[in-house]
């Protein structure tokens, strides 16, 4: 019977990385597209999830690391860094711990989720907290990457880009071609601008005839993209995209003009209304910035957009279980339910009589 094999080894002949490197792999990707009842129906259109959070480590981040670490290592690097808001350094430590290279991670103090933080420490890595924000990781990172023998993975290294384009082939494959739309959440603007190129490689090799619009949409407080400025002191609790200075910016701006797409915004608690939806309706939990995409479809919904009879594709980027804290947050208005053990006690508190 076939397994799927992860991204270097399903998608070897497309990928544009040096000859001879080895493959470093947790069989990445191949993340179902789930279809969402509710929001076709609302939109009058197929609306189609792509669950991200169905990667090895739960975040689409694994697409990319495979490639970054796999070139890595055969360049012979024995240390790997990144700047991250949680899910790129809980990917690249689980890859460097198979590559047995040392993982060294940069996070903004306080501002990661409780989950990518237990990933990054039980895969091995040192963890150095920055009292500062992604961006000033970032600037670390890549002083560190200048001046020490160690590789820099975050996305600037084009090697991630090449792993998460093919989340494009998989959407045109199972669909048979480009969705019309494709609407995603954007920070540091990596994956906005890896698919984009998945999606132009298709079109110009003929396995599609068409290439969607791209929508990136960020969080109130951290909109760099939409603002056309960098933002100081980016602010969201959807954390995995409190970015203010995305390190991708020409690219994902190139990116959104050339499909006549746009960057544009939601609130955090259209970020949660939309979260809690998801949860509750189509049964995918996913992290409060990950649903920055489906936030901005409602929005577009409210203010009349037609997208009847349109396939759109929606990247849900990182699954709920990493930051429980923030979805049990919004249940404050619910008090625990305690009973004795007594059927008759839990039927009374559960309304059943
Ligand atoms: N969604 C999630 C769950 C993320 O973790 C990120 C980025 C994004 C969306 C935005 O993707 O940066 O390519 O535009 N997380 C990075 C990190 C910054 O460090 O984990 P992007």
């Amino acid at each position: 019977t076939h397994q799927w094999r992860g991204v270097i080894e399903e998608f070897r002949g497309r990928l544009d990385i040096p000859d001879g490197t080895p493959t470093v792999t947790l069989r990445e990707g191949g993340t179902p597209l789930v279809e969402s009842g509710w929001l076709s129906e609302l939109l009058g259109a197929d609306v189609w999830l792509k669950v991200e959070g169905d990667n090895p480590t739960g975040s689409f981040k694994d697409r990319g690391m495979t490639v970054a670490l796999s070139v890595a290592v055969g360049q012979g690097a024995e240390a790997v860094v990144c700047a991250s808001t949680g899910n790129t350094s809980a990917s690249m430590a689980a890859y460097a711990a198979r590559a047995r290279v040392k993982p060294l991670v940069l996070v903004p103090q306080g501002k990661i989720a409780t989950g990518k933080l237990a990933q990054a420490l039980i895969h091995g890595a040192q963890v150095i907290m920055v009292r500062g924000n992604f961006d000033d990781c970032l600037t670390i990172s890549r002083g560190l990457a200048e001046h020490y023998p160690v590789a820099l993975v975050n996305s600037v290294n084009p090697m991630r880009l090449q792993g998460q384009k093919t989340a494009s082939f998989e959407v045109v494959d199972f669909l048979g071609d480009a969705p019309d739309v494709h609407v995603l959440p954007t920070g540091n603007a990596g994956n906005i601008s890896a698919y984009w190129l998945g999606y132009t490689e298709a079109l110009a090799d003929g396995s599609a005839t068409k290439a969607p619009v791209m929508r990136g949409w960020q969080a109130w407080g951290a909109a760099p993209l939409v603002d056309g400025a960098p933002v100081k002191n980016p602010e969201t609790l959807a954390s995995a995209i409190r970015i203010g200075n995305p390190a991708s910016w020409t690219l994902a701006v190139r990116a959104a003009e050339e499909s006549g797409g746009t960057f544009r915004k939601v609130t955090d608690d259209q970020i949660l209304a939309a979260q809690r939806s998801l949860a509750s309706r189509d049964g995918v939990f996913v992290e409060p910035a990950s649903a920055a995409g489906v936030a901005g479809l409602l929005l577009e919904r409210e203010e009349g957009a037609d997208l009847r009879g349109r396939t759109v594709v929606v990247t849900v980027t990182g699954h709920g279980l990493k930051d429980v804290d923030t979805a049990l947050a919004t249940f404050t208005d619910i008090v625990d339910t305690v009973v004795d053990v007594d059927v008759e006690a839990a039927a009374r508190a559960a309304g059943l009589e």
